[in-house]
């Protein structure tokens, strides 16, 4: 969504501004802009349509702007076309305040209206203008300074926001607030930066605060201010951000995807690391003891996209070994269908940006009826990180490409963890389960390499069909899970169409769509079903389909039924996932570079989506 970004110091700030948003790029934008202010006070502002490219041009890479303060935006359109018109930073009439906005204002048609009856006029389709505009109505009726003027439009507006905002009168401060849509302040000793995410500064300082909901700061060069609601300053502690730099950089890889793919087995062993100590999961870190899983009686999980998808693999494992019942809900839903959550139950959110609104919204439904949350999170200092009452992290860093690779492994490392501890904490399997599925755990990266170096047969599979219309995935119980997963990186990153479809639904149905070379990829990784899968392969086939199969290494016979097959290593079945998923990203991967597309940034689509 939305990338913000902001600096005040002794540099000129249009260069900072420009790395700052290429950092975000990731995020998903369509147009682009800065505001930078100059020594004699003087703002200027430019914008462009499309790619951060378009913003440099018109720039000369920012040497066109001069000036030492200064905020810049990429903007996801929501309301009103992708168009330099509408894009960010947006003024008031005189230029007194100029200003950038990640979120969504629901009330702003209202607002509009009242500002219209004072006498106000409107050049975009955006909500950002409303609120712009009704910052410097307040600020000039009541001339009463940035604090009130802010404050009193934070308590005006519905929706969320985080906003980065410069007064004509104050020179050398941005002003910034936020509610629901993320935000972070970085210093150094001489100046301060504002941004969406951690990529954008991480270049200039490590020491960051984090805003919290409903507060507002004032940046100067090298200093911050923060004040709550009613205008009363607040001390904020300084965090330091681990991450180093390389891990935003993409390392001589083409793509930040197949950087991230190749990142996974270290993700998954330092997940693992993070919470295995001599031989046993160790929670209390998390904020998760013993006797809190102890209490629990049925477990929710609440996600988005492939986040979910680890839910729904999750949701077998937890099952299966701790025989606890668990409902896999898509984040988006499960607060609009009055969910009966009880205080026995956990509610566990998983998100890798920590940051998606409909996610965050699960974690505060279940908060409100008294029922203990749980995030799995890969953004220390996140908004849902903050919120949850225990926090497993993640430990993947840095994830750049807008599909999910390595965020997706570590989370299903820390699912499989909370499983096996849920299991042994409730007496579901004894010691010895407990440490061989721990042992098996442990071989997990290893084995993930040795998936990867298949890579280039998967490249030549690929290649095949890059003109593919459609492609099918199937597989039963997990394997349908992986297939989710497969589906939604197949169509995400090489607009293919493709579906997901538990195997035994397909004659219900879908297998009218199949017809001679239809490619259909069957995943096979669980014994008690591979046969089942197999002859509703050969049903497909029967109809002209041109087979894939996915399976563990020894299943050698399925040869006889398909037209390509891809092995993975043996695994204990409940952590087969974790392997079967890297082919199917490498699929999506050669099928959008073979098709000549943005691999890391696909249209439409938003790294971190903060509205609902
Ligand atoms: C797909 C993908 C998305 C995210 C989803 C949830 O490759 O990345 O489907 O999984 O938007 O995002 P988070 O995990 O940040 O809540």
């Amino acid at each position: 969504m939305c990338g913000i970004v902001g600096y005040v110091g002794p540099e000129q700030a249009a260069p900072i501004l420009l790395e700052g948003l290429t950092r975000l790029e990731y995020r998903g934008y369509d147009s682009a802009g800065l505001a930078v202010r100059d020594g004699n006070n003087r703002v200027e502002v430019v914008k462009a349509k499309g790619r951060l490219k378009a913003l440099k041009d018109k720039t000369n890479d920012g040497s066109a702007l001069k000036g030492n303060t200064g905020i810049g935006h990429t903007r996801w359109a929501t309301h009103g076309e992708p168009s330099e018109n509408n894009a960010h930073p947006h003024i008031s009439d005189d230029l007194n305040v100029v200003a950038v906005h990640n979120g969504i204002i629901e009330n702003f048609t209202e607002i509009k209206e009242k500002l219209i009856k004072n006498r106000y006029s409107f050049y975009s389709e955006t909500d950002t203008e409303a609120i712009v505009k009704l910052i410097d109505y307040y600020y000039k009726k009541y001339n009463i300074g940035p604090i009130d003027a802010i404050a009193k439009t934070m308590v005006r507006v519905r929706g969320s926001y985080a906003i980065a905002v410069m007064f004509k009168d104050l020179p050398g401060e941005i002003w910034v607030a936020r509610k629901d849509s993320p935000m972070i302040i970085g210093v150094s000793d001489d100046a301060t930066y504002v941004a969406s995410d951690v990529p954008a500064i991480l270049n200039h300082t490590r020491s960051v605060y984090y805003i919290g909901n409903l507060e507002m700061a004032c940046l100067r060069a090298g200093e911050v201010h923060f004040y709550n609601l009613d205008g009363d300053e607040i001390g904020k502690e300084l965090s330091t951000i681990e991450w180093d730099t390389e891990a935003a950089e993409k390392g001589g890889f083409e793509h930040f995807m197949m950087k991230e793919i190749h990142e996974q087995p270290k993700a998954v062993s330092d997940t693992m690391n993070a919470y295995v100590k001599d031989g046993s999961i160790d929670f209390e870190a998390a904020g998760l003891s013993s006797e809190k899983l102890k209490k629990v009686k049925r477990v929710y999980i609440a996600a988005c996209g492939s986040a979910y998808h680890v839910g729904m693999t999750a949701q077998y494992i937890i099952e299966s070994l701790a025989r606890v019942p668990v409902r896999v809900e898509l984040a988006s839903e499960f607060r609009y269908r009055n969910p009966i959550l009880e205080e026995d139950s956990l509610v566990i959110a998983i998100s890798q940006s920590g940051e998606t609104a409909d996610t965050l919204a699960a974690i505060r439904e279940a908060k409100e009826n008294g029922v203990p949350t749980l995030g799995i999170v890969n953004v220390v200092g996140s908004s849902i990180a903050r919120e949850a009452d225990s926090v497993i992290n993640t430990m993947a860093g840095p994830e750049i490409a807008v599909a999910t690779t390595k965020a997706y492994s570590a989370q299903l490392i820390a699912m499989y963890l909370f499983a096996i501890k849920l299991a042994f904490e409730n007496g579901k399997i004894d010691k010895e389960r407990h440490d061989g599925l721990l042992a098996e755990m442990a071989t997990l990266p290893s084995k993930i390499s040795k998936v990867l170096e298949d890579k280039e047969r998967i490249q030549w599979f690929t290649a095949k069909f890059s003109l593919a219309h459609d492609v099918f995935f199937i597989g039963r119980g997990m394997d349908y899970a992986i297939c989710l997963e497969g589906s939604l990186k197949m169509k995400e990153i090489s607009y293919i169409h493709s579906e997901a479809y538990a195997a035994g639904e397909l004659k219900h149905g879908t297998i009218s769509l199949v017809e001679d070379g239809t490619l259909v990829i069957g995943v096979l990784t669980q014994p008690e079903l591979y046969e089942k899968t197999r002859s509703n392969l050969v049903e497909v086939k029967s109809r002209g389909a041109y087979l894939m199969g996915l399976t563990s290494a020894g299943n050698y016979g399925i040869e006889d039924t398909v037209d390509f097959t891809i092995y993975i290593p043996k695994t204990d079945p409940l952590f087969a996932d974790s392997l079967a998923v890297v082919p199917l990203q490498l699929m999506g991967y050669y099928m959008s570079v073979g098709r000549g597309l943005d691999v890391d940034k696909p249209r439409n689509l938003a790294k971190s989506v903060t509205v609902e």
